[in-house]
């Protein structure tokens, strides 16, 4: 039988690993911070079985434990028998043991024993009336579910979406980071890189023309979240391919049977349930949100920096005439805020192949901004502090720079340039800061729910 093996023991603090492993996994093993333990470290994108063995004098080894690999990584604590004579240890891989141990809810996943509320959200008030009540993309076809959002939560995390299963959603849409991706071009499956910045998902929900994009080529979010598995560079699967490996997962069946009734993994299962967890990420509980139910009263919750950041945000023709409501997102409209001129990037126009579209973008909420750097379509700028100078005296004339940018005709139609103070630019920097919810970026409903060992 041919082994694959690291190999440890009280005495010796160095691991080796020989032979070639299976792709793209590496082991390693060092002693844990209890006596008598070590710590296995197994990164492994094919989730094989592996078994840890001992051996007095390498000759004679014994099975200690076995344990299956989940989304590509282990990283647990194993310990070892207490013995007065020396013991070695090594982790092996070997074809035999692939199928004696079968991933369950139980095994592969921590879940918490009440389900989690994704259904029924604690919503301020403003959310309950127009304009947001009218900005909901939540279809009556799929309303969400805390069933359904907690399997969607699960396949978001699920490297095996992606065809060498190396990459997840949350790789390029990181919890951390409001969701986005701190990288200018988020890494796909192989390496390459994306050909946009990628879009934070905090409040995915309000947008009121719905599509998703910085294009908008996608229509709905059911659709939208199926075209980065099967996007070239991002994941690269097939969904034909996807429905049989997620559907040869014994897990998977009895989610999706408790979900929608059979125990089938279709495509337009995983889409209903991926889009119920992205629409479920909403975040309410920022510094923004305590000020405005004490009506922005300035103390403790609300400075008088914030404030005047707000005012200005707020201003006629300012900010707010794009990044309105308390989600701050575009109403009715598609904007082109004069990023560049010839445009390298259509945008919109490169979708309608109108070219009053051409440079026009989508822009999501600014809801938890601080964290989804960097900035723009193209992730252009690193910081916020470059952003508000962009609007203070950068923004570049084109034919469809959008109203607002623009000073009224009886002023000349010039582009807008409000030639911030450092004053009022730190303002409108902590005005956005207010936006941050630490709770989103914590939250456990909305984290990884595999089970990497302890
Ligand atoms: C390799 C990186 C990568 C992966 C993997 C990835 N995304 Fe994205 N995502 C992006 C980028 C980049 C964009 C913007 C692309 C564009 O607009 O052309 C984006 C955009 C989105 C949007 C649009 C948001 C909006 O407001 O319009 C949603 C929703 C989204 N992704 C969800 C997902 C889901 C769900 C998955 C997993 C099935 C996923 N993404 C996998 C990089 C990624
Ligand atoms: C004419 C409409 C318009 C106005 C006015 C406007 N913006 Fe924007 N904003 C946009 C558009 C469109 C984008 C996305 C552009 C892109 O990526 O190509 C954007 C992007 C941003 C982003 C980056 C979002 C992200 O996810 O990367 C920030 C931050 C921002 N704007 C802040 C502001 C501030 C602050 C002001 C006021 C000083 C302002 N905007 C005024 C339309 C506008």
């Amino acid at each position: 039988m041919k082994m694959r093996h690291a190999l440890s023991s009280a005495l010796l603090s160095a691991s080796f690993a020989t032979a070639q492993l299976p792709d793209g996994a590496a082991i390693s093993l060092s002693h844990g911070t209890a006596a008598n333990s070590s710590r296995v470290t197994i990164t492994d994108p094919g989730n094989h079985v592996w078994t840890l063995q001992s051996s007095p004098n390498l000759d004679d080894w014994t099975d200690v434990q076995s344990y299956k690999v989940h989304n590509g990584r282990l990283d647990t604590t194993v310990a070892h028998a207490s013995s007065t004579t020396q013991l070695f240890y090594r982790t092996i891989y070997s074809a035999a043991l692939q199928g004696t141990i079968t991933s369950t809810t139980a095994s592969a996943l921590v879940l918490p024993a009440t389900p989690y509320d994704y259904d029924n959200p604690a919503l301020p008030p403003a959310f309950a009336v127009n304009p947001i009540a009218g900005q909901d993309n939540m279809p009556a076809g799929n309303v969400t579910t805390d069933a359904g959002a907690k399997l969607g939560r699960i396949l978001f995390y699920d490297k095996r979406l992606s065809l060498n299963q190396t990459v997840s959603c949350s790789s390029c849409h990181q919890q951390a980071n409001g969701f986005s991706d701190p990288d200018r071009f988020s890494r796909g499956f192989e390496g390459g890189r994306t050909d946009r910045n990628s879009m934070g998902l905090s409040n995915a929900r309000w947008y009121q023309r719905e599509s998703f994009f910085w294009d908008e080529r996608s229509a709905t979010l059911e659709i939208q979240v199926l075209q980065p598995i099967q996007n070239p560079v991002e994941m690269g699967m097939t969904l034909p391919a996807l429905e049989a490996r997620l559907g040869a997962e014994p897990f998977y069946t009895d989610l999706f049977n408790q979900v929608f009734g059979s125990p089938a993994v279709t495509s337009d299962r995983i889409a209903r349930a991926l889009a119920q967890f992205v629409r479920s990420i909403i975040s309410v509980s920022s510094r923004y949100d305590a000020a405005r139910a004490a009506n922005f009263a300035i103390g403790a919750g609300w400075s008088n920096q914030e404030e005047q950041g707000r005012q200005l945000f707020n201003a006629p023709g300012s900010c707010s005439a794009c990044h309105g409501t308390d989600n701050f997102v575009p109403g009715p409209n598609i904007f082109n805020n004069g990023l560049e001129f010839p445009y390298v990037d259509l945008g919109r126009g490169g979708v309608t192949g109108n070219a009053a579209d051409n440079g026009k973008f989508k822009v999501g909420s600014l809801r938890n901004i601080a964290l989804t750097a960097p900035y723009m379509h193209d992730g252009r700028f690193a910081t916020l502090e470059q952003v508000v100078d962009f609007y203070s005296n950068q923004v570049v004339d084109n034919p469809n720079l959008s109203p607002p940018l623009r000073l009224p005709p009886q002023q000349g139609g010039g582009v807008r340039r409000p030639n911030f103070t450092a004053q009022q630019r730190a303002a409108l920097v902590a005005f956005m800061r207010s936006l941050t919810d630490p709770s989103l970026a914590t939250d456990p409903k909305y984290s990884d729910p595999f089970n990497y060992g302890n």
